[in-house]
Protein backbone atom coordinates (compact mmCIF):
# COMPACT_ATOMS: atom_id res chain seq x y z
CA UNK A 1 0.00 0.00 0.00
CA UNK A 2 1.41 3.69 -0.63
CA UNK A 3 1.63 6.49 1.39
CA UNK A 4 -1.37 7.68 -0.63
CA UNK A 5 -3.45 5.16 0.09
CA UNK A 6 -3.44 5.58 4.16
CA UNK A 7 -6.88 5.45 5.37
CA UNK A 8 -8.50 5.98 8.68
CA UNK A 9 -7.77 2.91 10.07
CA UNK A 10 -4.24 3.01 9.10
CA UNK A 11 -3.70 5.97 10.86
CA UNK A 12 -5.48 6.01 14.53
CA UNK A 13 -6.42 1.87 14.44
CA UNK A 14 -10.16 2.31 13.94
CA UNK A 15 -12.49 2.96 11.12
CA UNK A 16 -14.82 5.38 13.00
CA UNK A 17 -13.32 8.74 14.55
CA UNK A 18 -15.98 8.45 17.47
CA UNK A 19 -15.68 4.85 18.66
CA UNK A 20 -16.05 5.11 21.49
CA UNK A 21 -15.78 1.79 22.48
CA UNK A 22 -12.73 1.40 20.97
CA UNK A 23 -11.18 4.74 22.43
CA UNK A 24 -12.01 3.23 25.55
CA UNK A 25 -10.38 0.06 25.42
CA UNK A 26 -7.01 1.81 25.11
CA UNK A 27 -5.36 1.64 28.63
CA UNK A 28 -2.41 2.34 30.41
CA UNK A 29 -1.75 -1.59 31.14
CA UNK A 30 1.71 -1.40 32.53
CA UNK A 31 1.33 1.56 35.39
CA UNK A 32 4.23 0.55 37.81
CA UNK A 33 6.40 1.10 34.72
CA UNK A 34 9.27 3.26 35.79
CA UNK A 35 11.28 4.09 32.87
CA UNK A 36 10.26 3.43 29.60
CA UNK A 37 12.35 3.18 26.51
CA UNK A 38 11.78 4.16 22.64
CA UNK A 39 13.83 2.91 19.78
CA UNK A 40 14.52 5.95 17.04
CA UNK A 41 17.13 6.35 14.55
CA UNK A 42 18.14 9.79 13.30
CA UNK A 43 20.99 11.34 11.76
CA UNK A 44 22.43 14.22 14.70
CA UNK A 45 23.49 16.77 12.05
CA UNK A 46 26.46 19.49 12.91
CA UNK A 47 26.69 22.56 11.34
CA UNK A 48 30.10 24.39 10.66
CA UNK A 49 27.98 26.95 9.15
CA UNK A 50 28.18 29.42 12.70
CA UNK A 51 26.73 32.54 11.33
CA UNK A 52 24.08 33.74 14.03
CA UNK A 53 21.11 35.49 12.63
CA UNK A 54 20.94 33.87 9.20
CA UNK A 55 17.25 33.42 10.15
CA UNK A 56 16.23 36.23 11.70
CA UNK A 57 12.87 35.32 12.78
CA UNK A 58 14.66 32.96 14.63
CA UNK A 59 17.18 34.75 16.27
CA UNK A 60 15.06 37.66 17.72
CA UNK A 61 12.82 34.67 19.33
CA UNK A 62 16.04 33.18 20.98
CA UNK A 63 17.15 36.27 22.02
CA UNK A 64 13.91 37.20 23.75
CA UNK A 65 13.98 33.27 25.45
CA UNK A 66 17.48 34.29 27.25
CA UNK A 67 15.77 37.06 28.63
CA UNK A 68 12.23 35.34 29.48
CA UNK A 69 13.71 33.24 31.82
CA UNK A 70 12.02 32.36 35.06
CA UNK A 71 12.91 30.28 38.32
CA UNK A 72 10.47 27.71 39.11
CA UNK A 73 11.75 27.27 42.75
CA UNK A 74 11.99 31.28 43.67
CA UNK A 75 9.58 32.61 41.41
CA UNK A 76 6.44 31.20 42.26
CA UNK A 77 4.51 31.79 45.65
CA UNK A 78 4.92 28.55 46.83
CA UNK A 79 3.43 28.96 50.68
CA UNK A 80 -0.05 29.46 49.28
CA UNK A 81 -2.42 27.46 50.61
CA UNK A 82 -4.45 25.40 48.19
CA UNK A 83 -7.63 23.76 49.74
CA UNK A 84 -8.32 21.40 46.88
CA UNK A 85 -11.81 20.20 48.73
CA UNK A 86 -13.17 23.88 49.08
CA UNK A 87 -12.42 24.83 45.18
CA UNK A 88 -14.33 21.46 43.81
CA UNK A 89 -17.07 22.80 46.01
CA UNK A 90 -16.70 26.56 44.94
CA UNK A 91 -16.29 25.18 41.22
CA UNK A 92 -19.05 23.44 41.21
CA UNK A 93 -21.31 25.90 42.95
CA UNK A 94 -20.46 28.39 40.36
CA UNK A 95 -21.36 26.63 37.88
CA UNK A 96 -24.81 25.40 38.96
CA UNK A 97 -23.94 21.81 40.65
CA UNK A 98 -21.85 18.88 39.94
CA UNK A 99 -24.29 17.17 37.87
CA UNK A 100 -25.42 20.17 36.09
CA UNK A 101 -26.36 19.35 32.29
CA UNK A 102 -26.21 15.64 32.57
CA UNK A 103 -28.90 13.09 33.16
CA UNK A 104 -27.57 10.56 35.28
CA UNK A 105 -30.66 8.43 36.40
CA UNK A 106 -30.72 4.64 35.52
CA UNK A 107 -26.63 4.58 35.97
CA UNK A 108 -24.51 3.77 38.48
CA UNK A 109 -24.00 7.72 39.02
CA UNK A 110 -27.40 8.12 40.07
CA UNK A 111 -25.76 6.42 43.96
CA UNK A 112 -23.64 9.15 44.08
CA UNK A 113 -23.68 12.10 46.52
CA UNK A 114 -21.67 15.26 47.21
CA UNK A 115 -19.10 13.36 48.96
CA UNK A 116 -18.60 11.03 45.99
CA UNK A 117 -18.51 14.59 43.08
CA UNK A 118 -15.95 16.19 45.52
CA UNK A 119 -14.15 13.22 45.72
CA UNK A 120 -14.03 12.75 41.67
CA UNK A 121 -13.63 16.82 41.14
CA UNK A 122 -10.27 16.12 43.52
CA UNK A 123 -9.07 13.17 41.12
CA UNK A 124 -9.98 15.07 38.17
CA UNK A 125 -7.70 17.67 39.21
CA UNK A 126 -4.79 15.61 39.94
CA UNK A 127 -5.61 13.90 36.80
CA UNK A 128 -5.30 16.47 34.71
CA UNK A 129 -1.85 18.13 36.56
CA UNK A 130 -0.45 14.78 35.74
CA UNK A 131 -0.99 14.27 32.47
CA UNK A 132 -0.01 17.97 31.81
CA UNK A 133 3.66 16.66 34.02
CA UNK A 134 3.70 13.82 31.73
CA UNK A 135 3.34 15.94 28.26
CA UNK A 136 6.14 18.48 29.51
CA UNK A 137 8.49 15.61 29.55
CA UNK A 138 7.91 14.58 26.12
CA UNK A 139 8.26 18.07 25.28
CA UNK A 140 11.64 18.21 27.05
CA UNK A 141 12.96 14.97 25.19
CA UNK A 142 11.69 15.83 21.75
CA UNK A 143 13.11 19.52 22.07
CA UNK A 144 16.06 17.96 22.53
CA UNK A 145 16.02 15.76 20.35
CA UNK A 146 15.65 18.64 17.56
CA UNK A 147 18.44 20.30 19.52
CA UNK A 148 20.47 17.25 17.42
CA UNK A 149 18.86 17.05 14.54
CA UNK A 150 17.56 20.74 12.89
CA UNK A 151 20.40 21.58 10.25
CA UNK A 152 20.29 25.38 11.16
CA UNK A 153 22.42 26.87 13.86
CA UNK A 154 19.20 29.41 14.71
CA UNK A 155 16.90 26.73 15.27
CA UNK A 156 19.72 24.99 17.97
CA UNK A 157 20.33 27.65 19.78
CA UNK A 158 16.32 28.53 20.20
CA UNK A 159 15.59 24.96 21.36
CA UNK A 160 18.63 24.98 24.05
CA UNK A 161 16.74 27.34 25.40
CA UNK A 162 13.55 25.46 24.80
CA UNK A 163 14.89 22.39 26.55
CA UNK A 164 15.62 24.36 30.00
CA UNK A 165 11.74 25.95 29.75
CA UNK A 166 10.63 22.39 29.38
CA UNK A 167 12.87 21.10 32.47
CA UNK A 168 11.38 24.16 34.47
CA UNK A 169 7.61 23.17 33.51
CA UNK A 170 7.95 19.25 34.24
CA UNK A 171 9.74 20.49 37.59
CA UNK A 172 6.88 23.08 38.41
CA UNK A 173 3.55 20.66 37.56
CA UNK A 174 5.78 17.98 39.68
CA UNK A 175 6.19 20.40 42.78
CA UNK A 176 2.53 21.67 42.33
CA UNK A 177 1.30 18.01 42.43
CA UNK A 178 3.58 16.77 45.42
CA UNK A 179 3.41 19.77 47.48
CA UNK A 180 -0.34 21.26 46.85
CA UNK A 181 -2.41 18.47 45.43
CA UNK A 182 -3.14 14.40 46.68
CA UNK A 183 -1.91 12.22 44.03
CA UNK A 184 -0.85 11.09 40.61
CA UNK A 185 -2.00 9.29 37.83
CA UNK A 186 0.44 7.38 35.35
CA UNK A 187 0.82 8.66 31.40
CA UNK A 188 -2.27 8.46 29.53
CA UNK A 189 -2.20 5.43 26.47
CA UNK A 190 -3.88 7.43 24.31
CA UNK A 191 -0.92 10.69 25.42
CA UNK A 192 2.14 8.23 25.44
CA UNK A 193 1.19 6.39 22.37
CA UNK A 194 1.34 10.23 20.69
CA UNK A 195 4.67 10.85 22.27
CA UNK A 196 5.98 7.39 21.16
CA UNK A 197 4.81 8.25 17.66
CA UNK A 198 6.56 11.63 17.57
CA UNK A 199 9.96 10.46 19.04
CA UNK A 200 10.53 7.26 16.90
CA UNK A 201 10.09 9.28 13.75
CA UNK A 202 13.50 9.34 12.25
CA UNK A 203 12.21 12.93 10.57
CA UNK A 204 13.42 16.36 12.40
CA UNK A 205 10.43 18.05 11.04
CA UNK A 206 8.14 15.64 12.43
CA UNK A 207 9.48 16.46 15.68
CA UNK A 208 8.60 19.67 15.23
CA UNK A 209 5.06 19.19 13.63
CA UNK A 210 3.98 16.49 16.69
CA UNK A 211 5.17 18.76 19.69
CA UNK A 212 5.68 22.23 18.50
CA UNK A 213 3.06 22.60 16.52
CA UNK A 214 0.01 19.90 17.49
CA UNK A 215 1.10 18.93 21.60
CA UNK A 216 2.18 22.30 22.20
CA UNK A 217 -0.62 24.34 20.40
CA UNK A 218 -3.16 21.70 22.40
CA UNK A 219 -1.29 22.72 25.55
CA UNK A 220 -1.30 26.28 25.48
CA UNK A 221 -5.44 26.13 24.87
CA UNK A 222 -5.91 23.66 27.79
CA UNK A 223 -3.58 26.35 30.00
CA UNK A 224 -5.47 28.86 28.60
CA UNK A 225 -8.83 27.71 29.61
CA UNK A 226 -7.33 26.54 33.07
CA UNK A 227 -5.94 30.03 34.01
CA UNK A 228 -9.53 31.33 33.00
CA UNK A 229 -11.14 28.87 35.26
CA UNK A 230 -8.82 28.71 38.31
CA UNK A 231 -9.66 30.73 41.67
CA UNK A 232 -6.51 29.56 43.47
CA UNK A 233 -3.41 32.33 42.32
CA UNK A 234 -0.55 29.76 42.65
CA UNK A 235 -1.95 27.62 40.09
CA UNK A 236 -3.09 30.77 38.08
CA UNK A 237 0.40 32.27 38.16
CA UNK A 238 2.27 29.04 37.37
CA UNK A 239 0.33 28.77 34.41
CA UNK A 240 0.39 32.20 33.52
CA UNK A 241 4.20 31.99 33.55
CA UNK A 242 4.33 28.43 31.62
CA UNK A 243 1.86 29.73 28.99
CA UNK A 244 4.50 32.86 27.82
CA UNK A 245 7.07 30.30 27.28
CA UNK A 246 4.78 28.04 25.39
CA UNK A 247 3.52 30.44 22.77
CA UNK A 248 7.26 30.90 22.57
CA UNK A 249 7.52 27.61 21.49
CA UNK A 250 4.57 27.44 19.08
CA UNK A 251 5.97 29.85 17.90
CA UNK A 252 9.16 28.11 16.81
CA UNK A 253 7.46 25.71 15.06
CA UNK A 254 5.51 27.79 13.25
CA UNK A 255 8.46 29.94 11.74
CA UNK A 256 10.72 26.90 11.90
CA UNK A 257 8.06 24.72 9.23
CA UNK A 258 6.84 27.57 7.25
CA UNK A 259 10.32 27.24 5.44
CA UNK A 260 10.90 23.76 5.44
CA UNK A 261 7.47 22.81 3.97
CA UNK A 262 7.55 25.69 1.32
CA UNK A 263 9.90 22.84 -0.66
CA UNK A 264 7.98 19.57 0.40
CA UNK A 265 6.20 17.50 -2.43
CA UNK A 266 2.17 17.25 -2.46
CA UNK A 267 2.82 13.54 -1.14
CA UNK A 268 5.34 14.53 1.49
CA UNK A 269 3.11 17.35 2.81
CA UNK A 270 0.08 14.40 2.71
CA UNK A 271 2.35 12.60 5.37
CA UNK A 272 2.86 15.56 7.89
CA UNK A 273 -1.04 16.05 7.28
CA UNK A 274 -1.89 12.15 8.23
CA UNK A 275 0.53 13.03 11.09
CA UNK A 276 -1.13 16.05 12.01
CA UNK A 277 -4.48 14.48 11.48
CA UNK A 278 -3.31 10.92 14.34
CA UNK A 279 -1.48 13.56 16.55
CA UNK A 280 -5.39 15.64 16.60
CA UNK A 281 -7.45 12.41 17.32
CA UNK A 282 -5.22 10.88 19.89
CA UNK A 283 -5.26 14.48 21.80
CA UNK A 284 -9.06 14.44 21.48
CA UNK A 285 -9.11 10.68 22.66
CA UNK A 286 -6.84 11.75 25.64
CA UNK A 287 -9.09 14.22 27.48
CA UNK A 288 -12.11 11.47 28.41
CA UNK A 289 -10.51 11.45 31.95
CA UNK A 290 -10.92 7.52 31.50
CA UNK A 291 -8.53 6.49 34.08
CA UNK A 292 -10.44 9.05 36.81
CA UNK A 293 -13.69 6.87 36.17
CA UNK A 294 -11.99 3.67 36.92
CA UNK A 295 -10.49 5.00 40.13
CA UNK A 296 -13.72 5.53 41.34
CA UNK A 297 -15.84 2.43 40.54
CA UNK A 298 -17.43 3.68 37.68
CA UNK A 299 -17.27 1.78 34.73
CA UNK A 300 -16.25 4.28 31.74
CA UNK A 301 -18.16 2.29 29.08
CA UNK A 302 -21.24 3.56 30.84
CA UNK A 303 -20.38 7.06 32.32
CA UNK A 304 -17.92 8.45 29.29
CA UNK A 305 -21.03 8.91 26.87
CA UNK A 306 -22.76 10.92 29.45
CA UNK A 307 -20.33 12.96 29.91
CA UNK A 308 -20.21 13.95 26.35
CA UNK A 309 -23.03 14.69 25.86
CA UNK A 310 -22.84 18.05 28.40
CA UNK A 311 -22.83 20.90 25.58
CA UNK A 312 -19.86 22.90 27.66
CA UNK A 313 -18.09 19.68 27.60
CA UNK A 314 -18.70 19.54 23.63
CA UNK A 315 -17.30 23.65 23.60
CA UNK A 316 -14.11 22.95 25.49
CA UNK A 317 -12.99 19.58 23.55
CA UNK A 318 -13.33 21.71 20.27
CA UNK A 319 -12.03 24.84 21.65
CA UNK A 320 -8.78 22.80 22.83
CA UNK A 321 -8.16 23.06 18.92
CA UNK A 322 -8.11 27.17 18.57
CA UNK A 323 -4.37 27.46 18.33
CA UNK A 324 -3.88 24.45 15.86
CA UNK A 325 -6.10 24.81 13.02
CA UNK A 326 -4.82 28.15 12.42
CA UNK A 327 -1.18 27.11 12.61
CA UNK A 328 -1.82 24.15 10.41
CA UNK A 329 -3.69 26.40 8.03
CA UNK A 330 -0.51 29.26 8.40
CA UNK A 331 1.87 26.31 7.21
CA UNK A 332 -0.21 25.28 4.56
CA UNK A 333 -1.06 21.94 5.20
CA UNK A 334 -5.04 21.98 5.77
CA UNK A 335 -5.22 22.91 1.98
CA UNK A 336 -1.96 20.94 0.82
CA UNK A 337 -2.61 17.47 -1.01
CA UNK A 338 -6.60 18.54 -2.08
CA UNK A 339 -7.30 19.79 1.07
CA UNK A 340 -7.00 16.14 2.89
CA UNK A 341 -6.45 17.32 6.28
CA UNK A 342 -9.45 20.55 5.83
CA UNK A 343 -11.64 17.46 5.28
CA UNK A 344 -10.58 15.09 8.22
CA UNK A 345 -10.63 18.54 10.79
CA UNK A 346 -14.26 19.18 9.30
CA UNK A 347 -15.09 15.57 10.13
CA UNK A 348 -12.82 16.28 13.85
CA UNK A 349 -15.63 19.23 14.22
CA UNK A 350 -12.98 21.58 14.88
CA UNK A 351 -12.33 23.11 11.14
CA UNK A 352 -14.16 26.63 12.33
CA UNK A 353 -11.30 27.89 13.93
CA UNK A 354 -9.08 28.36 10.79
CA UNK A 355 -9.53 31.92 10.45
CA UNK A 356 -8.50 32.79 14.60
CA UNK A 357 -5.43 34.08 15.62
CA UNK A 358 -2.22 31.88 14.92
CA UNK A 359 0.46 31.64 17.16
CA UNK A 360 3.00 33.11 15.05
CA UNK A 361 0.65 37.09 16.01
CA UNK A 362 -0.06 35.85 19.22
CA UNK A 363 2.97 35.25 21.55
CA UNK A 364 4.04 39.06 21.14
CA UNK A 365 0.57 39.49 23.72
CA UNK A 366 2.18 36.53 25.41
CA UNK A 367 5.63 37.88 25.64
CA UNK A 368 4.99 40.23 28.37
CA UNK A 369 7.64 38.55 30.38
CA UNK A 370 6.52 37.70 33.77
CA UNK A 371 9.97 38.60 35.43
CA UNK A 372 9.71 41.99 33.90
CA UNK A 373 6.21 41.95 35.77
CA UNK A 374 7.47 40.67 38.98
CA UNK A 375 10.03 43.88 38.96
FE1 LIG B 1 6.20 23.17 28.32
FE1 LIG C 1 6.65 23.95 25.49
Amino acid sequence: MTQQMRETADIIGRDEINDLEAILEVVNTDTDEVLHSVHSVYDTIFTWDYEKGQRPKLDKLYEKAKRAQWNAQTDLPWDTEVDQEKLVVANAVANGGFTEGVDVSGTSLERWGDKEWIQFGIESQNWTLSQFMHGEQGALVCTAKIVESVPWIDAKYYAATQVMDEARHVEVFSKYLDDKLSGHYPINAHLRMLLDDIIADSRWDMTYLGMQIMVEGLALAAFGFMHQMTTEPLLKQLLRYVMSDESRHVAFGVLSLQEYYQQLSASEMRERQEFAFEAAVRMRDRFLQQEVWARMGADPKEVVPLLLQVPDRQVFQSLLFSKIVPNCKKLGLLDAADGWLRQKFTELGVIAFEDWQDTGEEYDSLQAAPTDAVA
